[in-house]
């Protein structure tokens, strides 16, 4: 019974290690906050059984993810916390007990309520009145220094008049209802990546290494604590709040103060009930003792304060009626079943589609045209049909029946043994599976060509002038000779037409490890493309090792399964890969219109700058910001967007500004775009 209660202990760690990075680490959760919520509080329930179990790699000791790189690391100067949770009456009622008791009243002290925001929490560190630096949680010991990303907030003011010489202001960097729509819509129509949600959308926007795309995002920010104080502003957190807002910060309205749990309760009822009217995302409600020296003795358990807990909403619902199922068709011919909806307002936004994950959980719900059904925005995914209401279904209502056909190209779709996926097997004569293939090859991991997002791709495929990837390289030839060139075309111009065969052209220009990334083989991710890469290091001997691989060379098999992190899995795939006539085909056509480069491989590895900290600052005239960064990544150097102690050069184009500035003032190496390229040119 004990070995089973450990396993589970053990899967439940890694578990919640894997949803900590895919939330923290990468902004593309998987499960719902309430899942991820249960799976920590099974985690914490079993090592209250058995406290040996307990080390410090288990996430109960752990705040968060660890810091990404890319960005310089900052140490908080107090630890960031993160809160204790409360679902019921009963457990606020025992939070207060609990306080009481560990301060040993005869009353129960004030609290002091406010909305706990969905976003993104951050550090402000403010010297002399002036932003010093800015810094995200992180583990909660160290974050990343978003100091420049932070700088391009409007929300967040720069300089504070009559602060304490060290004032840090933390708080919840998110972006609103109606922006973080606007920013889909825009996504959607470069081609670029869709956000699941406002969180995400804030957090993807302000981690990014190059400030100028966050200057571009609309973020806001609220303020609700305090870091480092030199001297304190306020006793209270009441006045916390109140003195931020005179600094300028704006703060979460309305806020109560109450004495009881029923006094609490009302105030969590009464914003539950604002909570679709307002522009944010909201997911709790904080309790904080109001008095600071209370909070003070009070003090810390691992994590979370005492004198703090988050109070969460149940994730939000709506009642709608299914229209229709439809199925989509993925790049990889994964048919995807997906409810088309009535739409309904769910927390504010507009939901007119639902997931229906695949065959099974159609069948498990019993989910049907017509149906009533409630669905759930559970603030950080994609909506889900949570239930059907059978007491509303239509009389003649029948199963759905899930096409043993793909309804793009009505080839057969299989679904392999042990799989939950049902595949087409139309493979690149299935329109849907082509145009996916044909985004996936454009998109910015892969080839990144500027102005050649989904919708345009969208637009060539259907009118015959993009059928194939080698098609995209031949076009602007085709495109010469042709009576109705794009330059004429609706929604294009000489301008961008030429641009767009620009960017065609520069991208003929493609690290090894892209091209293996774009040809969308499954079980191919970005870092398989880069280990195969590195291993095979050509494009010619990785081709010929697969496809001896397909005709049985099992010396050759073990090869390929003895590099990093590739399983039989991926082999097969890649393998199937080459086995294939028309992906032979279409590569004899692709591979001569492309000028492939190896990535960083072991000899690159003694390359001047590898494992160096780069930070190029102002305009470069000779390659382009993406081109540079990948330049020196493939050398083996790591490119940081803010200069700190641990950048080793500065590469300083055009008009460089507070950086360059930063860069003399720690004595760091700093280079012309002339000398980095001459730099960058040379091997070992
Ligand atoms: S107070 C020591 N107040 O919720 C506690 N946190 O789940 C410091 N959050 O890490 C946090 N709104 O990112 C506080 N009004 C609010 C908040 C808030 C959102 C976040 C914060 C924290 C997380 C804990």
């Amino acid at each position: 019974m004990s070995d089973l209660l450990k396993q589970r202990h053990d899967w439940l760690k890694g578990e919640i290690h894997r949803h900590d990075t895919l939330y923290h680490g990468q902004d593309n959760p998987e499960i719902s906050d309430a899942e991820y919520d249960a799976l920590r509080r099974e985690l914490e329930e079993i090592e209250r059984a058995h406290p040996e179990w307990v080390d410090a790699a288990s996430p109960s000791q752990k705040v968060g993810a660890a810091p990404q790189s890319g960005f310089g690391k900052i140490t908080h100067a107090r630890p960031m916390l993160s809160l204790g949770n409360a679902f019921s009456l009963e457990d606020v009622e025992a939070f207060l007990t609990r306080i009481t008791q560990f301060l040993s009243l005869d009353y129960t002290p004030e609290i002091w309520a406010e909305q706990k925001i969905d976003g993104l929490s951050c550090s402000l560190r403010y010297e002399a009145g002036v932003l010093a630096h800015a810094a995200t949680r992180g583990d909660g010991k160290v974050g990343e220094d978003v100091t420049d990303n932070i700088k391009t907030i409007s929300a967040i003011p720069q300089t504070l008049g009559g602060a304490p010489e060290v004032l840090e202001v933390r708080g919840e960097v998110y972006m609103t209802k109606q922006d973080f729509l606007a920013l889909n819509t825009a996504q959607q129509e470069k081609g670029d990546k869709v956000f699941a949600n406002p969180r995400n959308a804030a957090a993807g926007s302000l981690r990014q290494l190059d400030a100028t795309i966050t200057a571009a995002r609309p973020l806001s920010f609220f303020g609700y604590a305090l870091g480092e104080v030199s001297h304190p502003i306020a006793d209270t957190q009441q006045g916390v709040i109140q003195a931020l807002q005179s600094f300028g910060f704006s703060c979460p309205n309305p806020t109560a103060l109450a004495s009881d749990a029923a006094g609490l309760v009302a105030y969590y009822r009464q914003v539950e009930g604002m909570r679709p009217d307002l522009d944010y995302d909201i997911d709790g409600i904080v309790y904080k003792v109001n008095d600071l020296s209370l909070q003070s003795r009070l003090g810390q358990v691992s994590r979370s304060p005492r004198w703090a807990i988050a109070h969460k909403f149940a994730a939000e619902k709506a009642i709608t009626r299914i229209w229709d199922i439809t199925i989509q068709v993925g790049r990889t011919g994964a048919l995807t079943p997906v409810a088309e909806l009535e739409p309904v307002n769910v927390g504010g936004v507009m939901v007119g589609r639902a997931t229906l994950h695949n065959e099974d959980e159609i069948i498990r719900k019993d989910i049907r045209v017509g149906d009533t059904v409630t669905i759930q925005r559970a603030g950080d995914v994609i909506p889900q049909v949570v239930s059907v209401d059978t007491q509303k279904r239509p009389e003649d209502s029948k199963p759905f029946p899930f096409p043993d056909t793909c309804p793009v190209c009505q080839s057969h779709a299989i679904r392999a043994e042990g799989e939950a996926v049902r595949r087409c097997t139309g493979g690149l004569t299935c329109a849907a599976q082509v145009l996916e293939r044909l985004k996936h090859f454009v998109s910015k991991s892969a080839f990144d060509m500027d102005g050649l997002g989904a919708k345009a791709m969208e637009q060539f495929y259907q009118d015959g002038l993009i059928q194939s990837p080698s098609d995209i390289f031949t076009f602007a030839e085709r495109d010469k000779g042709s009576l109705t060139p794009l330059r004429n075309k609706e929604g294009w111009g000489d301008l961008s037409a030429r641009n767009l065969f620009e960017a065609i052209e520069k991208a003929r220009r493609v690290p090894l490890s892209r091209l293996i990334y774009a040809l969308g083989i499954r079980h191919v991710g970005e870092v398989t493309a880069k280990r195969l890469s590195r291993h095979y290091g050509g494009f010619e001997e990785f081709q010929r090792a697969f496809t001896a691989i397909a005709n049985g060379d099992e010396a050759q098999r073990e090869e390929a399964l003895s590099i990093e992190d590739i399983g039989p899995a991926a082999v097969d795939e890649i393998a199937g890969f080459f086995e294939e006539d028309h992906n032979r085909e279409e590569l004899h056509r692709l591979i001569p219109q492309l000028d492939i480069q190896a990535d960083a491989s072991p000899e690159t590895q003694n390359h001047a700058l590898s494992g160096k900290t780069l930070v190029f600052t102002g305009t470069l005239t000779k390659m382009g910001r993406v081109e540079a960064k990948a330049r020196a990544e493939s050398l083996g150097a790591k490119v940081s967007g803010s200069v700190s102690a641990k950048t080793d050069m500065l590469i300083a184009g055009a008009d460089a500004g507070s950086k360059l500035k930063k860069a003399q003032e720690l004595g760091v190496m700093i280079l012309s775009e002339d000398e980095w390229l001459e730099q960058a040119k040379e091997t070992a």
